[in-house]
């Protein structure tokens, strides 16, 4: 095997620090998740996205998870601003993008356009309830629509992240000077808990290579902060992974909480990586009782291997077991609920915040420290 091709056949690359922007006048105000897509796609990890999604190819993705030209793709990745900016906007118009008041790019606009936010809601998150927070951002994010090809001008401040963010460029040339032929992508917008790293050292069983990729772009409030996790993956790669089997890389995009449609979406990012394997376990991307627990490994069957260049690795739930004294899954493990260690989430991050360790058997120690430890300062800023 050999790391597999960009999807869609090559990175994009639109990135240009130089661009003249004395010769553009307008501006449009945007959002990080918008910013995060922006560069996402100017450094290729959204290839073959050249811009933000036209009417056509929105269309397509909502209802087909393709692109019009039939590419594989899961998540519309779109420009929404309210109908007040829209209206000073027209189409083939060049305007500046703007971040917190500094020009960060600028789109070439090819077509504004209003989309069915309830159908998107429904076909892409499958709720349209506002309890969902992917579908929450989708109804405030604005109604139209603002597409065209960008530019890229200025990268963000990745901050403590900085020297753990590669882009698909760096990482593809990182995995071939380990040699590594097969890689395995991992997403998590979590700590590492010991059913992670179990998942993850069960795929390292069989490939070269780990890229542990946690999602560092906007989720939700209560989520673990991305510094905090950075610093407890750090801590666990460095007592309990082998250094030459694994490489740590972050994934600056928002998460989108979509689940199935998302892990699709996650592991097309993975390939543009250069990864030729991707994880997916047990309600991946999934939040509250919106998705089956599987289902994000069902959708993967609604295409070829061929035409999604990246090979899923599926996962069982996994736990500890008390009384096989060791790491296992429903797949493996004959004993009961009383014997497995199985926290929630939610749970989890109620013990942290209060300062209380979860068992060793569910979070290492090491890991548990840090955490703690990280949200307590964040408290007490
Ligand atoms: S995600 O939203 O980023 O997918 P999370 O960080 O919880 O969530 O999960 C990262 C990956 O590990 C996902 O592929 C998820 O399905 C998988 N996973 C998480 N917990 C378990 C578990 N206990 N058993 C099996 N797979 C799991």
């Amino acid at each position: 095997m050999s790391l597999p091709n960009p999807h869609g056949g090559k990175l994009v690359s639109a990135y240009n620090p130089s661009y003249n922007l004395a010769v553009v006048q307008k501006e449009v105000a945007i959002d990080n998740i918008a910013y995060s897509d922006l560069e996402l796609i100017g450094v290729g990890l959204f290839s073959p996205l050249e811009g933000f999604l036209g009417s056509q190819d929105y269309e397509s993705v909502v209802e087909t998870m393709r692109l019009a030209n039939g590419t594989v793709w899961s998540i519309p990745v779109t420009l929404p601003v309210s109908a007040e900016t829209a209206s000073g906007l027209e189409v083939g118009e060049t305007v500046k993008l703007s971040y917190e008041g500094e020009a960060v790019g600028v789109i070439t606009i090819s077509e504004l356009y209003e989309p069915d936010l309830s159908k998107e809601a429904r076909e892409v998150y499958k709720t349209e309830e506002l309890a969902h927070p992917g579908v929450k951002r989708l109804f405030e994010r604005g109604n139209v629509y603002v597409a065209g090809k960008v530019t890229l001008i200025k990268k963000s401040d990745k901050g403590v992240a900085s020297d753990v963010w590669f882009e698909p460029e760096k990482t593809r040339a990182l995995f071939e000077e380990k040699g590594w032929k097969t890689v395995v992508g991992f997403q998590t917008r979590n700590p590492v808990h010991r059913a992670h790293e179990y998942i993850q050292k069960a795929a390292l069983e069989t490939v070269d290579g780990l890229f542990l990729n946690p999602l560092v772009g906007e989720t939700k409030s209560d989520d673990i902060p991305a510094d905090i996790r950075l610093e407890s993956y750090r801590v666990l790669l460095d007592n309990y992974y082998p250094k030459e089997r694994v490489q740590l890389g972050v994934y600056p995009a928002a998460m989108r909480y979509a689940g199935p449609r998302e892990a699709i979406f996650h592991a097309i990012a993975r390939k543009n990586f250069g990864c030729t394997h991707f994880i997916v376990g047990r309600d991946h991307a999934g939040v509250g009782d919106y998705y089956g627990t599987y289902d994000a490994q069902y959708i993967f069957s609604n295409f070829t291997e061929e035409e999604l260049g990246i090979k899923p690795l599926f996962f069982e739930h996994s736990f500890y077991c008390n009384a096989c004294e060791g790491m296992a899954s429903d797949k493996t493990c004959p004993h009961g609920k009383e014997d497995r260690v199985i926290l929630s989430g939610t749970k989890v991050r109620e013990l942290l915040r209060a300062g209380e360790l979860p068992p060793s058997t569910f979070s290492r120690k090491e890991v548990v420290e840090v955490l703690i430890k990280g949200l307590k300062d964040k408290a007490t800023v």
